[in-house]
Formats: structure tokens, sequence, C-alpha cells
């Protein structure tokens, strides 16, 4: 008995706060999506991914879930689910993306919008495609895994919101059940970075955005562009990791230094932590050193504010529950961890 206590302490599964994590993303071929899955995926003691659901925004959906399903083989985790979801934004579309640009000049950056969604899937450099397929229910599968751990799941919301606000739109009684969302998105006090309002992440599915923001879920974790921007991966970042030779390495100095923001062509080029920021909070939050709560809203009237964050007038929304705003944050710290889990051998 007293081995089997000393086992279970040892090892974690005692009296440890494991998170139950739904990791819903929209990862490109690796990105900061892909490391965050890393970060999650290596960190077992602290975090336990139940599924990947996939939602278009850097990508469409097929194309997201073919590079998940890269990474997840690199780390011989090819056995976790991985599920679809929606096929689009709730409103937005590819035509009001253009005319938007049409009309008020060019967007910093589009994701999916720029891609041909009727495009055939490639597999990520170097691989074949994958042979198995991702399951279409995501939405539900947020749904069911909620309801199974009532009180227990972190929905950890790394693209635009359209799973999610289609969840809640589908099982309002969820929002009580779901323990917190830790989420990437929104600018208060900074520019955005698709149109000069609006951060990426809630310009394109701004709808969502409102919903989740609105809604009752007790406790809303938000890694904007105001925290984000103090995160930035430079050359001398990218060079730590890109020197370390793994398979999951690879990876990152194939994406990071030949596609976004193209480090090993561009050596003044940034890129920023952003989703592995808010995958970080999971397993250390005391990088964090900073934070205020604020009632917040997504600015949905189409035009050259649509998508921005904004105040949330109470009196529209009485039940909604107040946002963390991330401000702060030590990054030595929490560019440590990142560069830990990335350069880990498997
Ligand atoms: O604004 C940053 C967000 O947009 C991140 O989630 C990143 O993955 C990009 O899609
Ligand atoms: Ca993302």
């Amino acid at each position: 008995m007293r081995l089997l206590a000393g086992f279970l302490v040892v090892s974690g599964l005692w009296g440890a706060t494991r998170n139950l994590v739904l990791f819903d993303t929209d990862s490109g071929l690796f990105g900061d999506d892909g490391a965050a899955l890393v970060m999650l995926l290596r960190s077992p003691s602290k975090v336990s991914v139940q599924a990947i659901t996939i939602v278009p925004g850097n990508v469409w959906g097929p194309q997201g879930a073919e590079y998940m399903f890269h990474i997840l083989d690199l780390l011989k985790r090819a056995n976790l689910t991985v599920a679809m979801g929606a096929d689009g934004p709730l409103l937005h579309t590819i035509a009001m993306a253009r005319e938007w640009g049409r009309r008020w000049g060019t967007l910093s950056y589009m994701g999916a919008f720029a891609q041909d969604p009727t495009a055939a899937v490639i597999p990520a450099p170097g691989s074949k495609l994958a042979t198995r397929k991702p399951r279409r229910d995501a939405v539900n599968l947020l749904i069911s895994e909620i309801e199974r751990h009532p009180g227990e799941v972190t929905i950890l919301a790394l693209g635009p919101m359209t799973n999610i606000a289609l969840a809640l739109r589908m099982k309002p009684d969820i929002e009580s059940k779901i323990q917190r969302i830790v989420f990437m998105g929104g600018n208060i006090r900074v520019a955005g970075n698709a149109s000069n309002a609006a951060e990426f992440n809630f310009w394109f599915d701004p709808e969502a955005a409102r919903i989740v923001l609105r809604s009752r879920i007790p406790q809303k974790v938000m890694f904007g562009l105001d925290i984000c921007n103090l995160a930035p991966i430079r050359k001398a970042e990218f060079d730590q990791i890109a020197a370390v030779r793994t398979p999951v390495t690879e990876l990152f100095r194939e994406d990071l230094g030949n596609r976004y923001p193209g480090f090993l062509k561009k050596p003044d080029a940034v890129a920023y932590m952003w989703d592995s920021l808010a995958a970080a909070y999971l397993l250390e939050p005391e990088f964090v050193t900073k934070s205020e709560p604020r009632y917040l809203d997504v600015h949905t009237t189409w035009g050259q504010f649509y998508g921005s964050t904004v105040p949330l007038d109470r009196r529209v929304a009485p039940g909604a529950t107040p946002v963390t705003v991330m401000l702060g944050l030590d990054f030595k710290r929490v560019f440590g961890l990142y560069k830990d889990r990335l350069i880990r051998v498997d």
C-alpha cells in the first residue's frame, strides 16, 4: 500500500491538478499552433490533451488536419483523436474579405481566405499524406467531452472560435460545465495584425468570438496581441532551437525558416509566440506578471473595425462573465519553457 502511494505521488497522479484539455486549432505546417501542441504533449504530468479539434483559420480544415497528423506522427501520438469542425466562419466569407480590401486597403494577413478552399490537401514537406482521416464531428465531440467531465475541461482555443461558438449554441448548458477557456485572440490597446483594427483569430470569425465573450463560461483567459507583442521570436531565439536536430526542430526550422516569417532568408524578421503563450499558461501560469479583468465584446458590424475588440455593454449580455486579460510577462521564463519542450527528444 505504502509502495503504491509512493508511486502515485512520484508519478504525479495523486493529488495532482491535471488539466483535461480540448485543443482547438487552425494549425498550419507548424508555427505557433504546432509549437503549442508539442509543448502540451510533452508535459503529461501537467495536462492531458483529450482531443484535437480543427477549425479553419490559418488554413482550411482538411489541410489543418493533415498538418496535425504529421506533428502527431513525429511525437508518436498517432492515436490521439483529431476531429474536423466547421467548414468556415459563421458569417465572414472570402468575398467579404476581398471587398474589405478593395474598400479599406490591403489586409496584413488573410489566412485561409487567401487560399483555394477546394485545393487538394498536400502532405508536410518530405512526408506522405496521412492514411487516416479525421472524424467529422468536432462540435459534438466538444460537447460530449465537456458533458463527460463537468467542471474539469479547459478549452485551449488557438484559432477562430467557430467550433466553440457552435457548441455553445447547440448546447447552451455546457457553458457552466466548462472549467475555463484559455484563448489566443483579440487586441485591446495595440493595433491588429489582420486589419489595423483587428487581431486575426477574432477578425476571421468575429461573430463566433462575440458568442464566446458574451457567454457564461466561468473563466475566460485572454492572450491577445497586448501580451503576445511582448513575446517576439527573433533570429537569435530561432537559432537556439533550429541548432538542435530532431524531427520536431527540423519541422520548426522548415516552417519558421523558409515560410513564415522566413528567418533563413530574412534574418531581421520577427514572429511571435502567440498560441504557444496560451499553451504555456497551462503549464507554468506564473510567467504572467500582469493581468486585469474586463468585460469584452467584438465589433461585428462589417466595416473598417470588423473583428476589433471592444468593451461589452453589459445590458445586452447580463450573464456574461469577465475576461482575464493577460498584459505582462517574464519573457526569459516563458521562452525557456518553449525552448525546453521544443528541443526535447521523444
Ligand atoms: O493573431 C495570431 C493568431 O493568428 C494565432 O493563433 C496564429 O496562429 C494566427 O493564426
Ligand atoms: Ca492559431
